[in-house]
């Protein structure tokens, strides 16, 4: 089901479906709730599911000029609220998902039962990344996204996936093309400032999942491991066949290191 939410100044678009323990789906830049599409009917096979397109992106508007991590961690908390869903959740996140889900953590903690993070750092950009963040917000304010599919692709999917499922570059193309720049903008500004969370980690005392695509270059498989290994009990998945969008290039391997995880607490 997909639902227009209209929150202060922004109307949220939320896609739902399934019955169970709620898991949300909070997705990655510059990208919308359709990169978990291929995991999306069978995660709610057991689950409530809820795909959120975050402020800025996909069909949710309310631009700002920056939108830090903790502005995008209360709107989830309060997307939440107004779906009515009083239970604890399973927050998934993926890359800036995953920033997210460390503020949710610090901010919203009594609405997480566990935290699943995918292909994402815990330390901060440093200057030279945070400057390249703010001068590609100016770029994509000034001259919109054309040039950004063949800049980030091959970062974001493996060799592997470029050529063999030409399907998958094809939907992660046209879903970076839909991007409006003011969100998009909004987002890089908000990651440049984001927080290094590395002390944090140890503290965390929930169920925590952390899934690595095997050849992800952005938040490569030994950097997950070793802050994983920081998280209480901690369970570190590494997927093969995928770089840094696991739900879209091994979407049957992260349902069978999901799935099981959740069940098990359950
Ligand atoms: C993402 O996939 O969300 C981005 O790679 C995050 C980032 O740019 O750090």
């Amino acid at each position: 089901m997909d639902h227009k939410l209209r929150i202060g100044d922004t109307s949220f678009h939320v896609r739902t479906a399934g019955q169970g323990s709620p898991l949300v789906l909070v997705h990655g830049f510059p990208l919308d709730h359709h990169m978990y599409d291929a995991v999306f009917e069978p995660l709610a096979e057991q689950h409530q599911v809820i795909a959120v397109d975050l402020r800025g992106f996909g069909e949710s508007d309310g631009y700002r000029e920056i939108v830090p991590m903790e502005m995008f961690a209360d709107d989830v908390a309060a997307i939440l609220d107004e779906l009515d869903i009083a239970e604890q959740v399973t927050f998934a996140g993926l890359s800036m998902g995953g920033y997210i889900a460390w503020q949710m953590w610090q901010r919203h903690r009594d609405r997480l039962s566990r935290m699943i993070l995918l292909d994402t750092r815990a330390i901060a950009d440093d200057e030279v990344q945070a400057r390249a963040r703010r001068m590609a917000a100016e770029a994509v304010l000034s001259a919109g996204m054309s040039d950004v599919p063949v800049n980030m692709l091959p970062k974001l999917l493996s060799e592997n996936t470029r050529h063999e499922k030409p399907e998958v570059a094809k939907a992660l193309t046209e879903m970076i093309l839909r991007q409006d720049p003011r969100g998009v903008a909004a987002a890089q500004r908000g990651m440049a400032q984001r927080p290094n969370v590395e002390s944090w980690l140890p503290e965390i005392n929930i169920p925590t999942l952390v899934i690595s695509g095997e050849h992800d270059v952005i938040s490569p498989p030994d950097e997950m491991k070793g802050f994983a290994a920081q998280i209480p009990g901690a369970q570190f998945v590494e997927i093969p066949a995928a770089g840094h969008m696991v739900p879209m290039e091994n979407p049957e391997a992260m349902c069978e290191a999901v799935l099981p995880f959740c069940r098990d607490l359950e």
